[in-house]
């Protein structure tokens, strides 16, 4: 059997031990005879499932009694709709920081609802920083302020939220969820396609303060209203079955293997310092977002000349180390070390970082 290293921004790698789990109760779940994928959402079995994986994600996430759970589909993209229909209810106005592309395609949906205003971007630099913000430039009576908290294509991550006051704070976590602790009481909403830290893709996690559910624009699409959701426990309509159960042994792994975010922080600060520590020593390789930014998920770095990017990119698939191409406005290179890479990946990454160095200095 051949396992590469995927460097992927999402999809990408699970932990192996839970995908073996996955595969040994593949044909029989727990003695039910049956797989998770063909099993009834209605049956008592289950219900077991997708119970077990909320109770995990509050207690993983230490998520507070007054905030929802709910397991969605659609994909995060589908929350930049949600979100304004949902939210933008007294003054029909919100915030949103560009830092990148999904925050910029958050903030167009929402300007098809309401009154949606920039405070701040960093596109001017090809967002390869976290912009300052001046709380005095933000709308004082905004629905809710928008940021992307872990921006997946140019590698920045906010270190410190915004101070929005009584507005509530929306954060898309897509890229960052569960990659270490994070107060939830700090944010109104928080969302998650679950394609990189959680599980495989078809699941959208949202997490959302109960007193911002119930207030939907009335054109808002039953399937779009939180409350829908909120009301059946996620059962409104079938829910992606599979999905929720492998984000279950995600979330079981991360307890009971890792021990808890405080630990899974620290394996991915290991991680990135040695790939950013690298960087910061080549004479060929840099990164490209400035260093107080950094994200400890999405490394994006290049060598300044495109054919050698090229060169670099081909020979690490050929040793295994796949999906490491750049996204195309960036160029170059971009390592997504989530939490299932294992630190060996990372060093081994660097010691062939550093072989193709001296080959080619
Ligand atoms: C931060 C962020 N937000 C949103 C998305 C879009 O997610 P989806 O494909 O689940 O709609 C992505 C996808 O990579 C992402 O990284």
């Amino acid at each position: 059997m051949k396992r590469v290293y995927n460097f992927s921004a999402g999809p990408s790698m699970l932990p192996e031990p839970v995908l073996r789990r996955a595969a040994e109760e593949m044909l029989d779940y727990q003695g039910s005879g049956q797989s998770v994928m063909e099993m009834s959402h209605r049956s008592k079995i289950y219900e077991g499932i997708i119970q077990s994986a909320e109770c995990l994600l509050r207690e993983v996430m230490n998520i507070p009694e007054n905030y929802k759970v709910l397991f969605l589909q659609g994909g995060a993209s589908s929350q930049f709709a949600m979100v304004p229909l949902n939210l933008m209810n007294k003054s029909k106005k919100a915030d949103f920081v560009l830092t990148g592309q999904w925050a910029t395609k958050a903030y167009k949906e929402a300007a098809r609802y309401g009154e949606a205003n920039v405070v701040a971007s960093s596109k001017d630099k090809t967002f390869s920083y976290i912009p300052k913000l001046d709380p005095a430039s933000f709308t004082k009576d905004a629905d809710y302020f928008h940021i992307c908290m872990n921006n997946t294509i140019y590698g920045t991550l906010f270190h410190e939220l915004p101070k929005t006051g009584s507005v509530p704070l929306v954060a898309d976590i897509s890229s960052c969820v569960l990659s270490q602790p994070i107060d939830v009481s700090k944010f109104g909403l928080l969302f998650a396609g679950a394609q990189k830290n959680m599980g495989p893709a078809g699941l959208t996690v949202v997490i959302i303060r109960e007193d911002l559910i119930g207030h939907a624009m009335d054109i808002t699409p039953t399937m779009f209203n939180y409350q829908t959701h909120a009301d059946s426990d996620s059962m409104f309509n079938t829910p992606p079955c599979y999905a929720i159960y492998v984000c279950g042994l995600v979330l079981d792994w991360l307890k009971n293997t890792v021990g808890g975010l405080d630990e899974m922080e620290k394996i991915n600060r290991k991680k990135a310092g040695m790939l950013y520590d690298f960087l910061d020593n080549s004479k060929l390789f840099h990164g490209t977002v400035v260093k107080e930014d950094r994200s400890l998920m999405n490394i994006p770095f290049v060598t300044g000349d495109e054919a050698m990017d090229k060169k670099f990119v081909a020979a690490a698939t050929e040793h295994d180390f796949v999906n490491l191409k750049g996204h195309r406005s960036v160029g170059g290179m971009r390592a997504s070390i989530y939490n299932a890479m294992p630190v060996e990946g990372v060093e081994k990454l660097v010691d062939f970082m550093r072989k193709f160095e001296k080959e080619n200095a």
